[in-house]
């Protein structure tokens, strides 16, 4: 069977919710650029999948609608809300047109992990651009492209990996990754640093921030091949 995140995301929420330390370590990067007190700020979380991060905006305060086009990733969003509600509001949609959304109508946008999951990356930035006020924020993340490469792979000797293999980082474009393990198995849209910086300054957004988080120790207990490298690029930009 081909993968698509609707049909992962029951293993997707199963995972997250059982306590993956890389899911909440990029939830808490990424919330770590936006005010702990949210009151009175409107905020889209794009591609927000079960809602790991979606929850945690609206715990701070915000007023939170998540959008993903995974109906069963919205259903475990929406099925969480009706165990513990957070005030989260979900909604199916793309995040290349955000038709849902009013145009001007929040003054945050996060995106975690999601941006590289969409086919158009101007349309994303556009639509994004579209319903946010005037400088109003836009707050993402993505794996980092540079190690996170298509097929990229540990350079394994027995039990001690000793680096990280990236072949094709210039090839953009979809890919697939034959780990049965892993999300990117429902694909995945990799591109270069300087095409998402690009898109962001073609759109008229200023780059206020960007990190390349140390994986913290509860990362590194569980995948210890990964303490030199940065599993993430995050960048907080905002709107003109
Ligand atoms: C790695 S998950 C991240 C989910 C959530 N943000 C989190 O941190 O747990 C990637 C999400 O991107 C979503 N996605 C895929 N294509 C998308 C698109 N065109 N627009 C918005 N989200 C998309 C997937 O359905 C999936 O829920």
């Amino acid at each position: 069977m081909t993968e698509t995140w609707d049909t992962i995301a029951d293993w997707y929420a199963e995972r997250v919710r059982t306590g993956s330390a890389m899911h909440e370590f990029a939830r808490d990067v990424l919330l770590d650029r936006l005010p702990a007190d949210l009151r009175g700020q409107r905020i889209l979380d794009l591609g927000c999948g079960e809602g790991l991060i979606t929850r945690a905006l609206a715990s701070r305060g915000g007023a939170v609608v998540g959008i993903d086009p995974s109906p069963r990733m919205i259903g475990h969003a929406r099925a969480a809300e009706q165990t513990s509600a957070s005030g989260a509001r979900y909604a199916v949609d793309d995040g290349c047109s955000l038709a849902t959304v009013a145009t001007g109508s929040v003054e945050w946008v996060t995106a975690g992990l999601s941006l590289n999951n969409v086919p158009d990356l101007t349309a994303a930035v556009s639509a994004v651009q579209r319903v946010l006020v005037p400088k109003g924020h836009l707050v993402f993340t993505v794996p980092h492209p540079c190690f996170e490469a298509p097929h990229a792979r540990w350079l394994d000797d027995g039990d001690q990996p000793r680096g990280r293999v990236v072949g094709t980082y210039l090839a953009e474009g979809f890919w697939r990754s034959a780990n049965p393990d892993g999300a990117r198995r429902a694909g995945n849209q990799h591109r270069t640093l300087s095409t998402y910086v690009t898109a962001l300054v073609k759109q008229g957004f200023t780059i206020e921030g960007a990190a390349e988080p140390t994986p913290d120790a509860r990362v590194v207990a569980e995948q210890p091949q990964r303490a030199g490298l940065p599993p993430f690029l995050l960048i907080s930009c905002r709107r003109s």
